[in-house]
């Protein structure tokens, strides 16, 4: 029996709460004494509340209206109001890569975003550096203020071979307008590599790639040729002696050959 007891109690109780709330309702709705949002009760009379940009120095008395005063030089109030004091612009601080978009007024909040290159996140309630596009991704264009990059694959025939976090894919190389072939594909990482020349162009460029050698190769034929003519006039002087010397010496050295083998 006892729990049933408790359990009655609060019924009658909140019905009288209901009906003290519904008159109080009753109340307010039958006597709107300051319908206007720029206006307040106070005193029994309707006073002015104070624009945007003016605080309240004094509310109003039975005989004056509220006295209101204009916002110091880094504050604001932004509505209709009985505020004693304006609120403090906030600070767009570098450090935390903030700047101010708009700086803010009397009547309007300064507004702070992230910098070039950041974007704002929830998590930390910070700014964040852009995400960087890996090599073979690119960033989405147009870039958005304050939003993270969004990096997307390179699609055939365009390649990124950086990080960044505000390059787009970049497209091949067109080996064709700069006269030259395909020497190495692209792929979504490199561009393509042309070859040097054409086929076509290649003969007009071949003396240039022989020359040299064929410099060095004169070179040594008119060493050759020198060398000879002096040799040639040496031989004319002393050539007797020397054809006589080189007989005997042979003639000796085949000689002492085949004695050699002969013992
Ligand atoms: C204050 O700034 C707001 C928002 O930028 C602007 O709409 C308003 O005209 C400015 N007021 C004054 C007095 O400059
Ligand atoms: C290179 O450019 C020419 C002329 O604009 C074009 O016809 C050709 O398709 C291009 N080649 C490549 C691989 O983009």
């Amino acid at each position: 029996m006892a729990p049933r007891a408790r359990r009655r109690r609060p019924l009658p109780a909140l019905l009288a709460l209901c009906a003290l709330l519904a008159r109080l309702q009753v109340t307010v709705q039958l006597s709107p004494l300051c319908p206007s949002e720029r206006r307040y009760e106070r005193l029994g009379r309707c006073c002015s509340k104070c624009e945007p940009g003016k605080y309240m120095s004094s509310k109003c008395t039975t005989t004056s209206d509220s006295v209101c005063l204009p916002c110091g030089r880094d504050e604001y109030l932004d509505t209709w109001n009985e505020e004693d004091k304006c609120l403090l612009h906030k600070v767009c601080d570098t450090g935390k890569a903030l700047v101010a978009v708009d700086p803010g007024n009397r009547t309007a909040p300064r507004r702070c975003a992230c910098m070039a290159g950041y974007h704002w996140s929830q998590d930390c309630e910070c700014c964040r550096r852009n995400t960087e596009c890996a090599p073979g991704l690119g960033a989405q264009h147009p870039l958005q203020l304050n939003k993270d990059t969004v990096c997307k694959p390179c699609r055939v025939g365009y390649f990124s071979d950086t990080f960044s976090s505000t390059d787009k894919c970049k497209p091949w190389t067109n080996c064709t307008i700069l006269g030259k072939t395909v020497e190495h594909p692209g792929t979504e990482k490199s561009d393509v590599v042309c070859s040097s020349s054409l086929p076509s162009r290649k003969p007009p460029n071949e003396p240039q790639i022989y020359l040299p050698g064929l410099i060095i190769l004169l070179f040594f034929i008119c060493v050759a040729v020198v060398a000879a003519v002096i040799f040639g006039v040496y031989y004319r002087k002393k050539g007797k002696a020397l054809t006589a010397n080189l007989w005997h010496w042979i003639n000796e050295a085949c000689g002492r050959l085949s004695g050699n083998k002969e013992t």
